[in-house]
This record gives C-alpha cells, sequence and structure tokens, in this order.
C-alpha cells in the first residue's frame, strides 16, 4: 500500500444563509443550469480525487435537505465519500466545526490539510485543486488570489485616505487550504476581538505572523453573492459546457 504523508480533506463550506442574495433559500440551493450550486461545487471537489473525505458544512436545519439534493442531483454520487454535518455561527466557527469533527473521527496531526472552499463558488477546478495542494504541502498555508483588476481605493468615511499601488493587489477567492492543527491552535490563540474582525480564516495566520502563500485563480472563479451574480454564473456554465 503506497505510505500517503498527508491525509486532506475537502471542506465545502456552505453554513451561510445568502443575506445579500435575499432568496427564500440560502444561495448554495439555488439552481443554475438546472442544478443546485452546492451540488455543482461539490461535483468539482468529488472528480479531485485525492481527498480521504469531502466535508459539506450547512445550516443545521438545512441538513436533511443537503442529504436529499446530493443523493438526487449528484452526477457523481460516491455516498462514501462525503459527509453533511452542520456549520457554525460565522465561516470561520464553520470551519472550526469541520475541524473538530476531523479530530474526532479520524484524528488529526501535524501533516493533515483541509482544503476550505465555499460552496457558493461553484467553477473551482483540477488545477487550482491540486496548486492548493502542492503549495500547502511547501508553504503551509495557501489562498487562491486574482490580480486586482480596479485600482483599489482605501477609504475611512467615504473619504479616500490611500490608494495602493495596483500591482500588489489581488482579490481573495478561494480553496484556501491549510494545516488544521496550526489553523485551531492560532484560532484558538485569537482574542474574541480578533475574531470578530476576521473575515477571511487566512487572516488568522497573517494575524500570528504566518506566511500564507497564493495560487493564482480564475477570473470565471466567482463568489455567487448578489441577485445578478446568478446570471454571471449561468453564462460562465454555459461557456464551460459548450
Ligand atoms: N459560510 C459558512 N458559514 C457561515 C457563513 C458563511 O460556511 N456561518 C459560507 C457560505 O455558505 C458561503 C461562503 O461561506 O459559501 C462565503 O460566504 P458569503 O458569501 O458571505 O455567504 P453568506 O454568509 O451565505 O452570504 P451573506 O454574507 O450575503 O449572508
Amino acid at each position: 500500500k503506497k505510505e500517503r504523508h498527508n491525509m486532506i480533506f475537502g471542506l465545502i463550506l456552505a453554513g451561510g444563509i445568502g443575506s445579500r442574495m435575499g432568496a427564500d433559500m440560502p444561495k448554495q440551493y439555488l439552481e443554475i443550469g438546472g442544478k443546485p450550486i452546492i451540488v455543482h461545487t461539490l461535483e468539482h471537489f468529488l472528480e479531485y480525487e485525492n481527498f480521504e473525505k469531502i466535508i459539506v458544512l450547512c445550516p443545521k436545519e438545512w441538513i436533511g435537505y443537503t442529504k436529499d439534493i446530493i443523493r438526487d442531483k449528484c452526477s457523481e454520487n460516491k455516498a462514501t465519500d462525503i459527509e453533511i454535518i452542520a456549520g457554525g455561527d460565522s465561516r470561520n466557527e464553520t470551519i472550526m466545526n469541520g475541524i473538530v469533527y476531523i479530530e474526532k473521527n479520524y484524528g488529526i496531526d501535524d501533516e493533515t490539510i483541509i482544503v476550505t472552499h465555499d460552496a457558493a463558488r461553484p467553477f473551482i477546478n483540477k488545477r487550482i485543486l491540486s496548486e492548493n495542494i502542492e503549495k500547502a504541502v511547501k508553504y503551509g498555508a495557501v489562498t487562491t488570489a486574482v490580480s486586482a483588476v480596479d485600482t483599489i481605493l482605501k477609504c475611512d468615511d467615504g473619504i479616500i485616505n490611500d490608494i495602493p499601488d495596483r500591482s500588489n493587489m489581488y482579490q481573495c477567492q478561494t480553496p484556501q487550504t491549510f494545516h488544521a492543527k496550526q489553523l485551531k491552535e492560532l484560532y484558538l490563540k485569537l482574542t474574541d476581538k480578533e475574531r470578530e474582525i476576521l473575515t477571511d480564516a487566512s487572516k488568522i495566520l497573517v494575524l500570528s505572523g504566518k506566511k500564507v502563500a497564493i495560487v493564482n485563480g480564475e477570473r470565471t472563479n466567482i463568489k455567487i453573492t448578489y441577485k445578478e451574480d446568478m446570471i454571471f454564473a449561468e453564462s460562465i456554465l454555459k461557456s464551460m459546457i459548450s
């Protein structure tokens, strides 16, 4: 049997309610191309064969529904590869729930890797997934990003106080890939205040002075956030099929 050094888990983050979308259900359950967004995302994870397990984290009251649509609509239904569990109150708490679940059921050590990904980004591809893992092994932690297209303005109360050089600016995407044990330990060390201002999991490492490397994302790896993103998503999907 081939020796495996790193146990790799996929964490699909679907614990949000999609308030900016304002639909009658969390946005990850809305359909594009006749299939729920979360199922598209999951199918890309299932295509990638190096995961020990793929853990889907969704709102507690949506667990049953999530199980049903995965069973009925996922074209690569390998149910044994997937676990569906409850997320947390914030995105980072959702990630922590995933780590605790892995810890309890599989054990974690210094080599255990988690690939965390927004359920609301259904256009993830194999290249991004494998570069995430390669670079996480090499550098410890990774985030996917694309260089900023627009100039970024830093403002206070609607007034510009800085215009950073665009060539250094990136826009963050997911996956973000971490060593599970390290991420949990650093997160637990943060104060409640520090945790509140975290919009992003890689900031847990940045606040602790750790290096996070970048993997080039894709302009099509959008996060479906607002209503109009559904139109963009439908056309990206069409361009990928044709
Ligand atoms: N997410 C999560 N757990 C939370 C909050 C968010 O797993 N407690 C997930 C979302 O389901 C989504 C991803 O993190 O796939 C990115 O978050 P975002 O786009 O902000 O999703 P929502 O929180 O659902 O949207 P909104 O902020 O508009 O309410």
